[in-house]
């Protein structure tokens, strides 16, 4: 039987991914599901763990959960690592959103200033982790949820002697089933040709049965009531003609580049009326919790799908199936390019759909992007590079740089302000400063 262990086990995210061991368990025979956290989330652990062993009772399944904190416990022969953590937990998002907003820039949890410093906080975890896995688990596949997962699964790939990493995002599967919904049709008829990067994913043609329908699916992008496919964001709507021009499908976060002011407008007010998303998600949160309190309750809670991360079981355990098993179906995943994607790095990290085999994702070749979304995707990954170097290297003129050439950075002296003051709120941890 496998071995799975899951770093950041107290995540509410975690009857997401047992409802999704529970589900496969006949094509995925797990045995042990290690949960691991820090003592700040021993008692999430414990709460969302003895769900989870309430879950797998009720299945009648013998899975044996473990709670520990002792990291490399759980990692000590792992087949897959999941890892869905939080460094600083969800106060230190609620200043990732709320510092950029006082200098009239976006504050997001993975894009512009906030993304950029859950990164610098993030990585050098993530390669502590991945040190721990090269001892004590050398063979087994990493699959990361933690964000930002485009720039974490770059920092993996280039600053790790991990290659066995995969890193996943609700995103495109949330798309998938979005627009499945939209034309009232099954999720397996429809195929999206996803390609760019994490949170920066295009879908280049969308097919139902095999046939496109692209053009009509982005007629229905106009709708705001379409135009987001997550619940943490707010769709906008887009203007006929520029997505029409544009030609490929977007994903949501693409609203934060394409509509900037409007987007901030937005969040400016919502922050000052019920607060900003992660002030929202302390309150979802501590509801969840409750409800996961209950010794009654053994099934994931309806209301967990308030979470941004929707479908995160179906993406997570679908991957970890197809490459359990070589099942060879198509997946988005973030991987190495590879040559994937003309004009990226060929040893960088993409958002793009692959072949999942035992050996891993073997990206579908793409070729160019079309020429008005080619440069934004450089740019961003660019980014990355830079803000996954700054995290490694502790380097501060490089913290500067990635963000100053972030497209929703208005210059750089703005960028080295709102630098300052997040240097200084985050500062326990930032040790690498
Ligand atoms: P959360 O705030 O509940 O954090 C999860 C757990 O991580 C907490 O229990 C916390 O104690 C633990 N943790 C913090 N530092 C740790 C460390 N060093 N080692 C082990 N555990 C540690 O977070 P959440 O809202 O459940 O989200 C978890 C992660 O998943 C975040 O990084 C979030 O951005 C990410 N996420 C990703 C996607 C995606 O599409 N890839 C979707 C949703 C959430
Ligand atoms: C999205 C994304 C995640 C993001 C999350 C936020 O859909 O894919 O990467 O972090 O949901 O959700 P939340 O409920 O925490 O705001
Ligand atoms: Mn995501």
């Amino acid at each position: 039987g496998l071995k799975i262990a899951t770093i950041g086990g107290g995540s509410s995210y975690t009857p997401e991914l047992v409802e999704g061991f529970i589900k496969r368990y006949d094509e995925l025979p797990i045995r042990e599901l290690w949960l691991v956290d820090i003592e700040a989330g021993r008692e999430k652990m414990e709460i969302v763990g003895n769900l989870a062993k309430r879950m797998i009772a009720k299945a009648g399944l013998p899975i044996e959960v473990h709670l520990t904190l002792d990291r490399r416990a759980a990692l000590k022969d792992a087949d897959f690592v999941t890892t869905q953590f939080r460094v600083g937990l969800l106060e230190a998002r609620a200043k990732d959103e709320r510092i950029p907003l006082k200098y009239g820039v976006l504050g997001q949890e993975t894009n512009g200033p906030g993304g950029l410093f859950k990164g610098l906080r993030t990585i050098p975890v993530i390669l502590d982790i991945c040190k721990d896995m090269e001892e004590l688990c050398p063979d087994a596949w990493l699959i990361n949820f933690t964000n930002p997962a485009g720039m974490v699964t770059e920092a993996v790939l280039r600053y790790s002697n991990i290659k066995k990493v995969v890193g996943l995002c609700n995103v495109p599967i949330g798309i998938e089933m979005g627009v499945a919904k939209l034309l009232n049709v099954e999720h397996s008829r429809i195929r999206i040709d996803f390609a760019g990067l994490n949170h920066m994913v295009y879908g280049l043609d969308v097919y139902l049965d095999g046939v496109s329908v692209k053009d009509e699916v982005i007629e229905k992008l106009t709708d705001p009531a379409n135009s987001s496919f997550v619940k943490n964001i707010e769709g906008i709507g887009w203007e006929p003609e520029f997505i029409r021009a544009l030609g490929v499908l977007t994903c949501p976060y693409h609203m934060y580049y394409y509509k900037t002011r409007q987007m901030l407008e937005k969040d400016i007010k919502n922050a000052e009326t019920e607060g900003t998303r992660a002030e929202v998600v302390q309150k979802l949160e501590k509801e969840l919790f409750e409800l996961y309190k209950d010794p009654e309750l053994n099934i994931k809670p309806p209301q967990l799908e308030k979470r941004g991360g929707a479908y995160y079981s179906d993406a997570a355990v679908r991957l970890i199936t197809s490459i359990y098993t070589d099942k060879r179906d198509i997946q988005p995943v973030n991987t190495v390019n590879n040559g994937a994607i003309a004009g990226i790095p060929t040893d960088s990290a993409v958002e793009v759909s692959c072949v999942i085999t035992k050996d891993g994702p073997k990206p579908l070749a793409v070729g160019d992007l079309p020429v008005a979304v080619r440069g934004l995707v450089q740019q961003i990954k660019s980014f990355e590079r830079i803000a996954a170097e700054a995290a490694v290297t502790g380097d501060y003129n490089s913290v500067v740089l990635a963000m100053a050439i972030n497209p929703l950075s208005p210059s750089d002296t703005i960028s080295k302000q709102i630098i300052d003051e997040m240097m200084e709120a985050h500062k326990e941890h930032l040790p690498q400063f």
